[in-house]
C-alpha cells in the first residue's frame, strides 16, 4: 500500500507513507504477514496474543507492530454494527452477495446480490471473468487440496475462496469534528442548537448519528413515516433523525429519491463512496457500474497512545477497481456534481469547500478542515483454511 499511496490513493502532505506508524515506507515499517485475533475479553486477547506472538517468533517472524481494535457501541445500537468515534452507527450498507444467505438482521440493500467474484477469488466477478488469483505450481499442493488455476495447466489456484484485505489506520480528530458542527451550525435552517449541529452532522457523513438514511427510499420504512413528501419537504428534510435504529434502512437510491441532493449532499462521505443510482448518463448504467466498485467493510474503532480513530478494513478482489478506485476517483473527485473544490469530509485531503444543496439557495462553508488523517496500513492476501493447509504443509527452506 505505502509503494501506491501516492498515486493510487493520493496519499500525501500529513497522510503520506513516510508519516505513517504502520506499513509506511522506512524499511523497518514494512509487513509481511497480518495476523488478526479475536477474542471476546481482554483476558481472551492477552492469551491469544502472548501465544502467537511465541509461536511466530519460534518460526522465525519478527512482530513489528501490535494493533489493538475493539468496538463501541450505544444502548439500543442494533447488533453486528459498532459507533465510530465521530459517533456515527458504521457499517450499514454491505452489499449481499449471490449464493450467501444473508447474516439476521442486515438491513434490505438497494441492489441485486453483487456475483462473489467481487469478494471471493475463484469465482466469477460482475464482469463475468475470474479475479486475479495467487497460482502455485501443481507439485505443492502436496495433498491435492486446490482447485485448477483458471487458464494455466499445471498450476493450482491458491487464492480460491480466498480474498484481499485492506487495512488502513484512519486516525479521527474528535475535538476539530465536533468544533465545526459547533462553529457552522447555522447552517441549519432552523432549529435548536442541539439539533443544528446533528443536522450538520449528517450531512457531511450522509446518514444520521443513529444510521438513518436521508433519503427517504420509494417504499422504504422513512417513506412510510413520510407518505406525503411533497417537492417543498424534499428541499426541507427533517431536522432530526425520525426513524430509530431499528429501522436502519439500505434500500434508498440517490438518482431515483434525492436526485439534488437535498437529503443526502452529492459529496457527503457515504454518498460518495457509494453514489448507487445517481452516476451519469442513467440510472441503470450507475447502478451497474457502482456493483463493480463495492467493498465488504469490518472495520474496528482504535485507541492508543498515538491517537484514536479508525481500523479500516475491507475485503475485495480487486484492490484497483474497488478500494483504491473509490479512494481515488470519488474520495478525492473534487468536481463532484459540478460542485469544484468540494472534497470528501471523512475520507478526503482535509481543505477544500463543503456544499450543501437547499433552497432556495444552496449552504457553503470555503474551508473545510482534515478531520482524518492516514497513520498505516496495507494489502493482504487472505488466504482459505484450504490454502492455509496447503502452505503450512510445505518444508521451510534452510536458513541461508
Ligand atoms: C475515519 C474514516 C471514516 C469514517 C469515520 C467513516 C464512516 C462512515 C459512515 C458513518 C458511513 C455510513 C454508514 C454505513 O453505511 O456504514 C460510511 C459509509 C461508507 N464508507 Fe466510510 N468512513 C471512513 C473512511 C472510509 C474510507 C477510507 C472508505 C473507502 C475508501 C470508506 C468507504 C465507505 C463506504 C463504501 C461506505 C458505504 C456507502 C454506501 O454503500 O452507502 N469509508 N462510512
Amino acid at each position: 500500500m505505502a509503494r501506491r499511496a501516492r498515486e493510487h490513493l493520493r496519499d500525501v502532505d500529513a497522510n503520506a507513507p513516510e508519516h505513517w506508524r504502520i506499513g509506511g515506507t522506512r524499511f523497518e515499517d514494512d509487513l509481511h504477514v497480518l495476523l488478526m485475533l479475536y477474542a471476546a475479553d481482554e483476558a481472551g486477547m492477552d492469551r491469544l496474543l502472548h501465544d502467537h506472538s511465541m509461536l511466530a517468533e519460534q518460526q522465525g517472524l519478527r512482530v513489528v507492530h501490535v494493533q489493538q481494535g475493539r468496538r463501541r457501541h450505544q444502548p439500543g445500537d442494533p447488533p453486528g454494527y459498532f459507533r465510530d468515534h465521530f459517533g456515527f452507527l458504521d457499517g450499514l450498507s454491505q452489499p449481499r452477495i449471490e449464493g450467501h444467505k444473508d447474516p439476521a438482521g442486515v438491513p434490505r440493500d438497494y441492489d441485486r446480490p453483487v456475483k462473489n467474484g467481487e469478494f471471493i477469488l475463484g469465482h466469477l466477478n460482475e464482469y463475468a471473468e475470474y479475479p486475479l488469483s495467487p497460482c502455485v505450481p501443481e507439485r505443492l499442493d502436496l495433498a491435492d487440496e486446490l482447485p485448477a488455476c483458471p487458464g494455466r495447466a499445471d498450476w493450482k489456484d491458491l487464492g480460491h475462496n480466498g480474498s484481499y484485505l485492506v487495512v488502513r489506520k484512519l486516525e479521527q480528530d474528535v475535538d476539530a469534528f465536533e468544533r465545526f458542527l459547533d462553529e457552522h451550525a447555522s447552517l441549519a435552517p432552523e432549529g435548536a442548537p442541539e439539533d443544528r449541529r446533528e443536522w450538520l452532522a449528517a450531512k457531511l457523513v450522509g446518514r444520521w448519528r443513529n444510521g438513518a438514511p436521508l433519503v427517504a427510499a420509494k417504499r422504504g420504512p422513512l417513506h412510510r413515516l413520510l407518505p406525503s413528501l411533497s417537492r417543498r419537504e424534499k428541499a426541507k428534510p427533517p431536522l432530526v433523525s425520525p426513524v430509530s435504529t431499528k429501522d436502519v434502512d439500505n434500500s434508498f437510491l440517490y438518482g431515483r429519491d434525492d436526485p439534488h441532493g437535498y437529503g443526502c449532499p452529492v459529496t457527503a462521505h457515504a454518498r460518495r463512496c457509494n453514489p448507487r443510482d445517481a452516476q451519469p448518463p442513467s440510472r441503470e448504467l450507475s447502478t451497474e457500474v457502482t456493483r463493480r466498485h463495492r467493498l465488504l467493510r469490518r472495520g474496528f474503532n482504535y485507541a492508543d497512545d498515538s491517537g484514536r480513530g479508525l481500523l479500516f478494513i475491507a475485503l475485495n478482489t480487486s484492490f484497483g477497481r474497488q478500494f483504491e478506485f473509490i479512494q481515488r476517483s470519488w474520495v478525492h473527485f473534487d468536481q463532484l456534481g459540478g460542485v469544484e473544490g468540494a472534497e470528501d469530509p471523512l475520507a478526503g485531503d482535509g481543505g477544500g469547500r463543503l456544499v450543501i444543496p437547499q433552497q432556495p439557495v444552496r449552504q457553503c462553508v470555503a474551508d473545510l478542515q482534515r478531520f482524518v488523517t492516514t497513520r498505516g496500513g496495507g494489502y493482504f492476501f487472505m488466504p482459505s483454511l484450504k490454502a492455509i493447509r496447503v502452505l503450512a504443509a510445505l518444508e521451510r527452506p534452510a536458513p541461508e
